[in-house]
């Protein structure tokens, strides 16, 4: 079955003078996604965001929503989509339920249904026992649910979402994902950046942006196994030498071994990408030997969004300019 897509971005560029913040993008989302758009800080994340939500014009390139061009049926548009900003605004000496009304008035939702949705929004964000709290004194993660109750209602069938839960406690970033999950499940279309790998792995599909290019688009599952070779996992232990002195010390003895390809620090351990376990292993292990470091908690392990990301990056990196990966070949 053919689903029409309900974003479709077509060779979208978007130049500041110099700066190309968006690099011919091509890209489709399916209707109900959770799409993932994740990137390093000045990816372009937010500036495709922005053109998506029609209050940005890009430099060259289409993009519709919903099946409206985003240049010329932008205020169509704005009654599909909900925008929780990156820098989003709550009146701070508003309270919850003021804020609410307040979004509702904006949108013309009046009424009983004002009432309805006030009231239902408060429960799935759950805020009902805060309403009368001054929005500029809640818990971070508590302004987020806020925001995003806010950008909902008007009831729109797609939700841009950037960076919504940056800096939020862990807690109450999950909580917020069950949140997204529910909509998830209710058939709403949701394109959300995001700097935390957790996050990037809820996705349906996640994109990776890199210097306004769609560097990998994917699955999560299928973004991982992209990452060439095996894994292999261990802690370094040296009489000598302790801490990040002694995971650099170790990272230097192997990381020029043959057979290896990448090696990445995390926590105390080194994550050790080989073309093949079986064979490097004993050349790790006796490379390690010769410079006083002994291997410990040795295993064979599989990449997460984070190891993906880092090298898929990493990679992209050491590309000669000339052989960028062309960001109209990896439309999804
Ligand atoms: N209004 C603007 N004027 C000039 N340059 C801009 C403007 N907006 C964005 N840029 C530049 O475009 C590039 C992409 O920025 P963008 O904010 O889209 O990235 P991002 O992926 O959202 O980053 P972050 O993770 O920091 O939010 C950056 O180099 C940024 O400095
Ligand atoms: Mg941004």
């Amino acid at each position: 079955m053919i689903t029409e897509p309900v974003i479709s971005l077509k060779q979208l560029t978007k130049k500041f003078g110099n700066i190309t913040a968006v690099d011919d993008l091509t890209l489709d989302i399916a209707p109900g996604e959770i799409f993932g758009l994740v990137g390093p800080d000045g990816a372009g994340k937010t500036t495709t965001i922005r053109i998506l939500a029609a209050i940005m014009t890009p430099t060259a390139g289409t993009a519709t929503v919903a099946g409206y061009d985003t240049i010329k049926q932008g205020e169509a548009i704005k009654h599909h989509i909900g925008y929780m900003a990156q820098q989003f605004n709550l009146y701070g000496d508003l309270s919850v339920l003021e804020n609410l009304t307040f979004f509702a008035d904006i949108f013309a939702v009046r009424g009983k249904a004002r009432k309805e949705r006030v009231k239902k929004l408060l429960h799935f964000a759950r805020l009902t026992e805060f309403t009368g709290r001054r929005a500029g004194k809640l818990p971070g993660g508590m302004k987020k649910k806020l925001a995003l109750a806010c950008a909902l209602i008007h009831q729109p069938d797609i939700l841009y979402l950037d960076e919504p839960t940056t800096g939020v406690d862990p807690v109450s970033r999950r909580e917020f994902w069950d949140i997204l999950a529910d909509l998830h499940i209710l058939g709403v279309t949701i394109l959300v950046s995001t700097p935390y790998m957790d996050e990037a792995e809820r996705c349906s599909r996640v994109g990776l942006m890199y210097q306004g290019r769609l560097i990998e688009c994917d699955t999560p599952r299928n973004i991982k196994s992209r990452v060439a070779g095996d894994l292999l996992e261990l802690r370094p232990a040296s009489a000598a030498k302790s801490g990040i002195g002694l995971l650099r010390h170790a990272r230097a003895a192997i990381v020029d071994l043959p057979g290896v390809l990448e090696v990445q620090t995390f926590g105390d351990l080194l994550h050790i990408f080989v073309d093949h376990v079986e064979t490097q292993q004993p050349a790790i292990l006796a490379a390690l030997g010769q410079v006083g470091v002994e291997a410990q908690n040795i295993r064979r392990t599989y990449p997460r969004m984070e190891e993906a990301f880092i090298s898929l990056v990493r990679r992209e990196q050491e590309k000669p300019a000339a052989a960028k990966t062309p960001a109209a070949t990896t439309e999804a």
